[in-house]
């Protein structure tokens, strides 16, 4: 088992182990100092899988629970969702002293979030990841969104969690498709600041799981304790995301999240090379560590229907926009260009 403390507005710790949620109820009894009523913010894929689990587990620490089901998939991140969440956290009486245990992958960790950071104007909120993804990216630094018609994570707050429990046994019922997406994030910390890392990935990632997902939080807790509210450093994880956001968006979500984050990360990384501020063989190195990890490299898509998309990102500032440019593999650095340059930066990266 391995302990990470992240130091920004507020303190928490985020737990790695195998088969922690049997105690779940300890671990939030330590961390929130007493027992209150917890609402469990779940999906339709994961509570038959553990909602008993944390639910006895809670219970028999003395919390007081109440359950919350959405249907597992984006479409659940929604403004929607969001007012039947709090509406329900209402009607159950909710107080500023309770918590809600988002208990899933990103988006019941995205949504539980932003619903504690609004309703009664915060309450507290415990993340139990249960996907690759979610425990290595969403579910630490206090982001938390739904997503508006306009793009996904449109509205959003910051709001740190009182405790992440991130129980790695529960990736062992995640198709290879779930896993894969997950690995996509893993392998962005090494481009983005890790050559050491990212080395260390040519031997795998399941068979060294809890070091990779402590390499990967502990490198993310260090990002967002120097810079929570995103003004610069934390916009490096967004490696491959600018692009990768618009992929999603262009395949109507049929192209998943990590999936598409892959796929950005070549575009950007080989924009960087034709561009001749990233050696070739950087780039050939990234290709064999996703494409081992069973992610796609390439996508059907042009430049001028990606950059459309893209220029509605939120990493646009005005007549501007920051990509997050690897020079090389360990050494990506934010890279401003004229949105209107951006068709062409894409097309650079393009595999034609
Ligand atoms: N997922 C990017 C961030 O937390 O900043």
């Amino acid at each position: 088992m391995k302990k990470i403390k992240v130091n920004a507005s507020s303190s928490y710790e985020i737990i790695i182990g195998e088969d922690l949620l049997p105690s779940a109820g300890e671990y939030c009894l330590r961390a929130l100092g007493k027992t209150c009523k917890a609402c469990i913010l779940t999906d339709d894929n994961v509570a038959p899988l553990y909602l008993d689990t944390v639910r006895s587990s809670l219970v028999g620490a003395g919390f007081d629970t109440v359950e919350y089901i959405i249907p597992h998939g984006e479409g659940s991140k929604s403004t929607a969702s969001l007012i039947e969440l709090v509406e329900f956290m209402a009607e159950n009486r909710l107080t500023r002293t309770d918590v809600l245990v988002a208990l899933g992958g990103g988006v019941v960790g995205d949504l539980g979030g932003f619903a504690s950071a609004v309703y009664l104007r915060g309450i507290r909120f415990v993340q139990m990841p249960t996907t690759l993804l979610a425990a290595v990216d969403s579910s630490v630094g206090g982001k938390t969104a739904v997503d508006l018609r306009a793009g996904k994570n449109l509205m959003g707050a910051f709001l740190q969690p009182s405790l992440v429990l991130c129980d790695y046994k529960t990736l062992d019922t995640l198709s290879p498709e779930i896993f894969a997406d997950g690995c996509a994030e893993v392998i962005k910390y090494g481009v983005i600041n890790d050559r050491e890392f990212f080395d260390s990935l040519k031997k795998g990632i399941k068979i060294q799981i809890e070091d990779v997902i402590a390499a990967c939080v502990q490198n993310k807790a260090n990002i967002v304790e120097n810079d929570e509210f995103d003004k610069g450093q934390r916009q490096l994880l967004n490696l491959g995301h600018t692009v990768g956001h618009a992929i999603e968006a262009c395949s109507d979500l049929r192209i998943s999240h990590g999936s598409a984050v892959a796929i950005g990360m070549v575009i950007v990384m080989r924009a960087a090379v034709r561009m001749g501020i990233c050696a070739e063989v950087e780039l050939d190195e990234l290709l064999s560590v996703i494409k081992s990890a069973e992610l796609p490299t390439e996508c059907d898509f042009g430049a001028e229907e990606l950059a459309a998309v893209a220029t509605s990102d939120k990493k646009r500032a005005g007549d501007s926009i920051s990509l997050v440019v690897p020079y090389a593999i360990g050494d990506s650095r934010l890279y401003k260009i004229p949105v209107s340059e951006l068709r062409g930066f894409i097309e650079k990266g393009l595999c034609r």
